[in-house]
């Protein structure tokens, strides 16, 4: 900005210097000719009329002149922006369709991965040999520690990276093989940290399913329990929401966010951390919310606190990019392992939470 701005006023006080200097040199000529034209009349070599023909004659050609500086900067400013579209054109989308992509058919949207192995960075695997199924209509959790990967698997469904090894796939559809388009379609995701339009809280939650009636985004936003706090803000549902969402709180954001998928209504959903930024008492509201919706949908879960994915269909455990472990809830902790070690851990951070 600091280097925009130095541009900028040199920019300015070089146009100024320009346009001053062209109108002290326009001036001059334009007083020396009429002072000669005018010593032309006195002698009587010349007529009145001549001298108004010179005076028009000099404003016709100096007007035109006079414009060439601002006319030579806006072209300069032009050719600038077009040389940074083009190379904006030239940009290589990161992942394209292959060039015989189909629709993505999903009858029973299950889904499966198959042996996949990914890295962000050549240097640095992050999934190891993940396989997994979710077959149509059931929840699936994954859990585990910070940095281990589960957010990865969201990305990846998503496609917003291709699997270096194995497959993904949706209803027996390899995920590379079917439009982006149809494949984002049928996938509604609640993110870890959702990202939100300079725009109204409407707009932001319309995002969803572009097109949805009035009262289906109310009908949302009561599912998402944040109908409520958007009634009571002065501008309700036409409230700016501030860049990427800063006028409102990490609950709230959530909130916007699960109305969002709610409004989508997708075959398979992904909540990552969905409600993490929610006091308790909000969580338990939404989490039955959350349940209903997911029933009969292909879920896929990322939670931190355990509690939330205890009646899942099944629990995959999480360790720096391979799956530890995996089984419902009552089967894990009577392996007692990691995931029963987690439990185990959290039970007593809730015994110690009345403390404070
Ligand atoms: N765009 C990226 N480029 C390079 N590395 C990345 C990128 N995104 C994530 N990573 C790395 O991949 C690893 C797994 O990240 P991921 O987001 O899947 O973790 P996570 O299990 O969701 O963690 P958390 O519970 O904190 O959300 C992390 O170590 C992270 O540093
Ligand atoms: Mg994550």
């Amino acid at each position: 900005m600091e280097h925009w701005e130095k541009a900028a006023v040199r920019n300015q006080t070089s146009l100024a210097l320009l346009n001053s200097v062209q109108s002290v040199i326009i001036a001059i000529g334009i007083t020396a000719l009429m002072l000669l034209a005018a010593d032309q009349v006195v002698k009587g070599k010349m007529t009145v009329g001549d001298l108004v023909l010179v005076n028009v004659f000099m404003i016709q050609l100096y007007m035109p002149l006079h414009f060439l500086g601002f006319v030579y900067r806006e072209i300069r400013h032009a050719l600038a922006d077009m040389e940074k579209m083009f190379s904006l054109l030239h940009e290589d989308r990161e992942i394209a369709d292959a060039p015989n992509a189909t629709t993505l058919q999903v009858g029973n949207a299950a889904v499966q991965f198959e042996h996949v192995s990914f890295a962000y960075a050549p240097d640095r695997k992050i999934l190891f040999d993940v396989s997994f199924a979710i077959p149509a209509g059931h929840t699936v959790a994954v859990v585990g520690a910070s940095g281990a990967g589960k957010s990865t698997l969201s990305r990846l469904l998503f496609r917003f990276y291709d699997v270096q090894q194995g497959r993904i796939s949706i209803n027996g559809q390899d995920i590379r093989g079917v439009t982006q388009t149809s494949l984002r379609a049928v996938i509604g995701i609640v993110p870890q940290d959702t990202v939100l339009f300079n725009d109204t809280i409407y707009y932001n939650i319309a995002y969803g399913r572009p097109g949805a009636a009035r009262e289906e985004i109310i009908a949302a936003a009561h599912s998402a329990h944040i109908h409520d706090f958007i009634e009571s803000l002065p501008q309700g549902y036409d409230s700016m929401v501030g860049e990427r969402g800063l006028k409102l709180s990490g609950g709230e954001k959530q909130r916007v966010a699960i109305a969002r998928a709610i409004l989508k209504n997708p075959a398979i959903l992904i909540f990552d951390e969905a409600t993490s930024a929610l006091d308790s008492k909000s969580e338990k509201a939404i989490q039955a919310e959350l349940r209903a919706i997911a029933q009969n949908r292909t879920t896929l879960v990322i939670a931190h606190r355990l509690s939330t994915v205890v009646d899942a269909d099944q629990i995959l455990v999480m360790d720096q990019g391979k799956i530890a472990e995996r089984g419902t809830h009552r089967e894990l902790l009577a392996r007692n392992q990691l995931y029963a070690q987690m439990w185990d851990l959290q039970k007593q951070e809730e015994h110690v939470q009345p403390a404070y």
